[in-house]
């Protein structure tokens, strides 16, 4: 199972990932991988400046914007459909 890690420390939160959060679960449910991917949350992964950042698994995506993370998703998680 892959574990989505959405980065939601006050400066990654504020450049998109409030956002992006529910670009997540509205990609996930639309595609029945709700019960198939883990969703948490972290307080901050070291790396503001680059962010928003989101991790799947040990991958580090930062810059994510919430745009192109469907394509990320579609990608990331094709395995597990
Ligand atoms: S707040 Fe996300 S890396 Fe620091």
């Amino acid at each position: 199972m892959k574990t989505i890690t959405v980065c939601m420390g006050s400066s990654c939160f504020s450049r998109g990932n409030s956002i992006n959060a529910e670009v997540i679960q509205r990609f996930l449910a639309e595609n029945n991988l709700t019960d198939k991917v883990n969703v948490r949350g972290c307080l901050c992964e070291g790396e503001c400046k680059n962010g928003p950042n989101i991790r799947i698994d040990d991958k580090l995506f930062t810059d994510v914007s919430p745009e192109g993370l469907a394509d990320l998703l579609l990608h990331e998680l094709e395995n597990e459909k």
